[in-house]
């Protein structure tokens, strides 16, 4: 079993302390294999802000694969307008702008657009054929795993024009690779869906993983959250664990299994192997 942490959103500058040290923790005693953080590390780009991203992500156990939001990309500077608003966090995040991390078990791929500072944003067809070859060049039976910021697909209540632009194009594109799950981020609300899906794929469908913000202050309708996403093929689990304000601590919201199926994607299971 392979244990992958999967936070989003933790929004340095306007973060919540108290979280911040209880995901710190959580995971140190859980021990993943690896951190996901699926953008959105920083409220408003700052130096600062990237100061304490990137000491809190190296006090973590595992490794660590981030992408980044439209909050950390850096408009201006005291100097003017930065030429390469992606500088700091390049330099105190991840350095790598495709980032990627793969075991025996596992691939996961993250994935930059080259402009997202903005609530919407669209892969170019380049951007989704390049993440499409590098799905492709792994044989299965690896899960394959994509992060992204902003969401590919969401529950029925949100807006078409919320998604990533011609997402159903690209989600085809990754799922004729065999991307089995996409880690997101951005609305501050999560969820798990292997079968709610707008886009009916034939042949194969993508879990996925939308999470809400571990840290932030702006935490919306739910309560702060992260995911823990446990992979035993072909099952994979989604525990989602939210803030109790009583214990001060993260504990379980949500836990739901998936069972990957040849040919029909991922179907609801009940019990998942400790
Ligand atoms: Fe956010
Ligand atoms: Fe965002």
């Amino acid at each position: 079993m392979q244990l992958i942490a999967h936070l989003s959103d933790l929004h340095f500058g306007q973060s919540n302390p108290e979280m911040t040290a209880a995901v710190h923790d959580q995971l140190e005693k859980l021990q993943p294999e690896l951190v996901v953080v699926s953008g959105d590390l920083t409220e408003r780009a700052r130096r600062g802000e990237f100061l304490q991203a990137r000491d809190f992500l190296s006090s973590l156990p595992g490794r660590k694969l981030a992408v980044s939001g439209n909050h950390d990309v850096s408009h201006w500077s005291m100097f003017g307008p930065l030429t390469n608003p992606m500088r700091r966090f390049r330099r105190w995040v991840e350095a790598d702008p495709a980032p990627c991390y793969h075991n025996a078990g596992m691939l996961v791929l993250g994935v930059n657009p080259a402009r997202h500072d903005t609530d919407q944003i669209h892969l170019t067809a380049a951007e989704a054929e390049s993440v499409r070859k590098r799905l492709c060049s792994f044989k299965e039976p690896l899960f394959k795993i994509v992060a992204i910021h902003h969401p590919f697909d969401l529950r029925e209540c949100y807006a078409q024009r919320e998604l990533v632009g011609a997402a159903r194009l690209t989600l085809e594109k990754l799922a004729s690779c065999g991307a089995d799950i996409l880690l997101t981020g951005h609305f501050h609300h999560g969820h798990a869906s292997g079968s709610v899906s707008r886009y009916q794929i034939p042949g194969r469908s993508t879990l996925v993983v939308q999470a809400g913000t571990a840290t932030s202050l702006r935490s919306g309708s739910q309560p702060n959250s992260f995911n823990l996403i446990r992979l035993e093929p072909p099952l994979i689990q989604v525990e989602v664990l939210g803030w109790d304000p009583r214990l001060a601590t993260f504990a379980t919201l949500t836990s739901n299994t998936f069972k990957r199926t040849p040919g029909s994607g991922f179907q609801m299971e009940t019990s998942f192997p400790h």
